[in-house]
């Protein structure tokens, strides 16, 4: 079976992705640099898999160290990128350090896969190029807006380097995948996502206020103009998510893309608001959350879902788990982690 390189692969989306993609028989090399994981992820995907990944700890911005890698890999047939720095907030006050991981390393890796006879490249975007989009669902072709701060934007230019490099490199086929809102975990309770410090995102900081590390959800505005007054978002169940990245990279493996470059939304279709999130996980955990309504969060958008036509068609993908089975899941793996199974 095909090689597959899969950097991040320790990360929260690179963990269940590895756990499909083993699943599906390919052989799996990690590079991780664990600047925001653990190795001890590996003994998670190796219960749900019986098998262990080949790990290489490696930081991308050490341009020898990704040769060498490739030197030693050179039978690497695709690559799914997601090692980056996501923390939208941070990278409002670090935005070199921004550029550096997210760019100057895509940079690394596509110099390297021009040198294969051949290369798949998935690369991890989001739908954060919309912004707050004119017209939902939101479609592949809907306009791509200024970014709202420099995490934005490396994923829109993230998008622009690999166009143009796929434009003149006809050995390569790459596909970004703009994810809405990935959430919960593994089924097994095996993996799933490890924030450090106080969770940014909705999903963590609701089951960390259930477990008691935090006092209180904060729900950010109930003035918005949607039908409970909260912004709503795509949440897509992330074992949904990594599958979709087996699926697109099959697609390129197989000649089956239509163009070099491709772009594919991955949400579920469906918008749900932060209290319908806070209500889903009350109903399937059956603990009440202490939660407050508080001022909107600046920089919130007030809508965002997918239109899913595109990825259902072309790619032959869906979702098929719903925002119940996610907050379970979610619930069953803050559970596990702080052994209060
Ligand atoms: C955020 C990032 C986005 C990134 C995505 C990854 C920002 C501005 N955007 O999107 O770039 O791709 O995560 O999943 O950070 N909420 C609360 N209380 C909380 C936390 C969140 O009410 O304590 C609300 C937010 O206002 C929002 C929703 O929950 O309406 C989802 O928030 P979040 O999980 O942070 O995701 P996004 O803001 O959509």
């Amino acid at each position: 079976m095909d090689k597959i390189l899969v950097t991040g692969g320790l990360g929260f989306i690179g963990s269940h992705t590895v756990v499909e993609l083993q699943e599906a028989g390919y052989e799996v090399v990690i590079i991780d640099d664990l600047s925001n994981s653990s190795e001890k992820v590996l003994d998670g995907i190796t219960v749900i898999t019986g098998k262990t990944p080949i790990f290489e700890k490696i930081d991308l911005k050490e341009k020898e160290a990704v040769e060498a890698f490739f030197k030693k890999h050179n039978d690497v047939k695709g690559v799914i990128h997601f090692a980056a720095s996501k923390a939208v907030g941070e990278s409002v006050t670090k935005p070199l350090l921004y550029y550096e991981n997210n760019i100057g390393t895509l940079v690394y890796l596509l110099k390297e896969l021009k040198k294969l006879p051949e290369a798949s490249f998935i690369f991890s975007s989001s739908c954060t190029v919309y912004g707050q989009a004119d017209e939902l669902p939101i479609t592949e072709s809907a306009p791509v807006k200024q970014a709202e701060s420099p995490y934005g934007n490396t994923k829109q230019i993230g998008e622009e380097v690999i166009r143009d490099t796929c434009k003149v490199v006809p050995s390569l086929k790459a596909i970004a995948l703009r994810y809405f809102n990935p959430v919960g975990a593994h089924e097994s309770a095996e993996i799933g996502e490890l924030p450090i410090g106080v969770p940014q995102n909705l999903v963590p900081f609701i089951t960390q206020t259930a477990i008691g590390i935090r006092e209180q959800l904060s729900v950010f505005g109930d003035d918005y103009p949607t039908p409970d007054g909260t912004c709503i978002r795509d949440y897509i169940h992330v074992v949904d998510l990594a599958k979709a990245h087996v699926v697109a990279l099959e697609r390129l493996l197989q000649n089956k893309n239509k163009e070099s470059y491709e772009t594919f939304n991955l949400g579920t279709g469906k918008g749900s608001s932060v209290l319908e999130v806070v209500h889903a996980f009350e109903r399937v955990s059956g603990e009440k959350l202490n939660y407050k309504i508080v001022g909107r969060r600046e920089g919130d958008i007030i809508s965002a879902y997918a239109d899913t036509n595109k990825a259902n068609d072309e790619l032959g993908w869906k979702t098929e788990l719903s925002l119940d089975d996610a907050m379970l899941s979610a619930w069953k793996w803050e559970q596990k982690v702080r052994g209060k199974e």
